[in-house]
């Protein structure tokens, strides 16, 4: 492979004057690392330094490119050899850095200071020793040797590219996900990096004049759901278990859904070759949502019960056979997830908004949120959290009940049918976690009728999203906190939106059909019917655009 000369790479001593300002900014007791460069350096097709920690002799990789380590170099761009693809060339990469020292483990979720029960990212685990919810805690004194400003570099000098695994919103932040895994076993479809839209229409129009109203589209995804950010980590540990040197005895992947997660699942374990296995509840979820895992080529059940009943089923089949529960109930999943949280922060140039509203269903999202956003806090990358509203559908109210009941005990309730169907659940497996980070940001739940939600995404639709009813969820929180005085017309305020309208295609063709009953249905649009004649034409033309001919 072809060497070029570079100026930077001829010096033992990797000096890049602001890469060294930012690790040595902020604090010196930070006892920042002496940094030299890697051999690797001198492979100019590698477009990420790596730099070796002296003191522990460990390497990171890091953001600088190669203008930027000593100045005025020429940036020189070699293609990779044709024999070699992106994959093997992180790999080439990522052992020829060595260890790079972060790590990451399961732990009890919201374990007490004395807990010393952890389990390795390698166990088959979901359950702490009291039957609780596990979390992936990482390794923050060694994340902390860096300051913010190196994270918020390297994260922002990934975005977009081609480098394996970093393309991806969520493995450009491998850090601080799954730090351990090597680049060869992740299973990334180049998910994330998601548009943060800006609602400017709806905010001047509808909302009193939002002028910082932003919709963070985590549906325009490669299977149309925010679940790829979960399922590209989960998938990937998976397959550094069934693969050498582990070898372990997985035989496929299961997950009970209202849809999404079927159908994220069953693409990355298609992309891997592993087999996956699908609990569905039957008539329940879109026909768009049951395609995919059919065309993915998952094994997929569809059971005559709600969601709650085949997460129940899922679980006891996992319990007895060697397959690997892929619901949210599995921490690894919520590490991806937490990457939208970080992802909003980059994409407003690290400043923290002031609110933030997810819908909920099963109370994983919400809780990842959290989780990005303190994450990066407590790592110094931004100073604060934003307020986090939960939204849920107030036939699938759980949380919402236990929040007006100020947290007193909580009781599963049976969900009945909403149109935003994935969040039709009754007893969602991760309520601690919800509670936890809606206290933990002096957090809000808020609930929508199927009126509210519908009319929600229709009014958002007329302004140019094509949303889905979860987004329409979030939505009617929004427009009920707005009408509230809570969130003020100032404050910077993103409403995530969980799937691609294009899953729900059939709620908006009710909608706009008028065909709800007890719904007015107040923003359809339906098609006119016009007999096919000019005059006719010309009929209906003149009285939707209210224009007289010949002006
Ligand atoms: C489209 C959509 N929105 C929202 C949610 C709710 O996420 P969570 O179950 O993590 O609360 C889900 C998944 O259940 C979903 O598929």
């Amino acid at each position: 492979m072809a060497i070029a000369s570079h100026a930077a790479v001829s010096s033992p001593l990797f000096s890049s004057p602001r890469l060294h300002r930012q690790l040595s900014c902020n604090d010196d007791a930070r006892r920042v690392p002496t940094l030299k460069a890697s051999p690797l350096l001198r492979n100019p097709n590698v477009p990420f330094l790596v730099l070796r920690h002296c003191r522990r002799g460990v390497g990171i990789s890091c953001s600088a490119t190669a203008s930027e380590s000593g100045g005025n170099q020429q940036k020189v761009k070699i293609r990779r050899s044709a024999d070699e693809n992106i994959r093997e060339e992180a790999h080439r990469r990522d052992e020829a850095s060595g260890s790079h020292g972060f790590s990451a483990c399961y732990v009890p979720f919201n374990a007490s200071a004395d807990s010393t029960e952890t389990y390795s990212l390698d166990d088959v685990v979901y359950r702490s020793r009291s039957g609780g919810l596990l979390d992936v805690r990482h390794d923050f004194a060694a994340l902390k040797r860096f300051p913010g400003s190196y994270w918020r570099d390297l994260f922002d000098s990934r975005v977009g590219r081609t480098t394996w695994p970093y393309g991806s919103g969520v493995w450009s932040k491998k850090e601080f996900v799954l730090p351990e895994i090597d680049p060869d076993h992740i299973v990334s479809l180049f998910e994330g990096n998601s548009n943060l839209f800006w609602a400017e229409r709806l905010g001047r129009d509808h909302l009193g004049g939002m002028p910082d109203l932003w919709v963070k589209h985590c549906g325009i995804s490669h299977t149309g759901s925010f679940k790829d950010l979960g399922m590209t980590v989960l998938v990937s540990q998976v397959n550094r278990l069934r693969r050498a040197p582990l070898n372990r005895p997985i035989a496929g992947v299961g997950c009970a859904s209202t849809g999404d997660t079927s159908a994220a699942l069953s693409a990355y374990c298609a992309a891997a070759r592993i087999p996956s296995i699908v609990f569905l509840p039957a008539d329940r979820i879109s026909l768009a949502q049951l395609v995919q895992p059919i065309a993915n080529g998952a094994t997929v059940l569809s059971i005559d019960t709600d969601f709650d009943g085949c997460m129940r089923l899922i679980r006891e089949v996992t319990a007895e056979l060697p397959i690997y529960l892929a619901n949210s109930l599995n921490s690894l999943r919520l590490e991806g997830q937490k990457t939208a949280a970080i992802e909003i922060l980059q994409q407003f140039d690290w400043e923290v908004p002031d609110w933030v509203i997810v819908p909920g269903g099963n109370l994983g999202n919400i809780y990842a949120f959290y989780k990005g956003f303190e994450m990066c806090r407590e790592l110094g990358l931004v100073d604060r959290v934003p307020r986090l509203v939960c939204a849920q559908a107030a036939n699938a109210n759980p949380l919402y009940l236990h929040y007006k009941s100020g947290w007193s005990d909580f009781k599963p309730i049976v969900a009945a049918d909403t149109f935003a169907s994935a969040i039709q659940i009754g007893d969602p497996v991760s309520i601690d976690r919800a509670v936890f980070a809606l206290q933990a940001t002096n957090g809000i739940v808020e609930e929508a009728t199927e009126e509210e939600l519908m009319d929600a995404m229709s009014l958002a639709d007329r302004t140019g999203m094509f949303a889905c009813p979860h987004t329409g969820v979030a939505l009617a929180a929004l427009f009920k906190l707005r009408e509230k005085g809570v969130i003020e017309t100032k404050d910077r305020t993103i409403v995530v939106s969980t799937a691609h309208g294009l899953k729900f295609a059939q709620s908006k063709v009710d909608y706009h059909s008028k065909e709800i009953s007890d719904m007015a249905c107040r923003f359809s649009n339906p098609p006119v019917n016009v007999k096919a004649n000019f005059g006719s034409v010309m009929d209906v033309l003149k009285e939707k655009l209210n224009v007289k001919v010949g002006l």
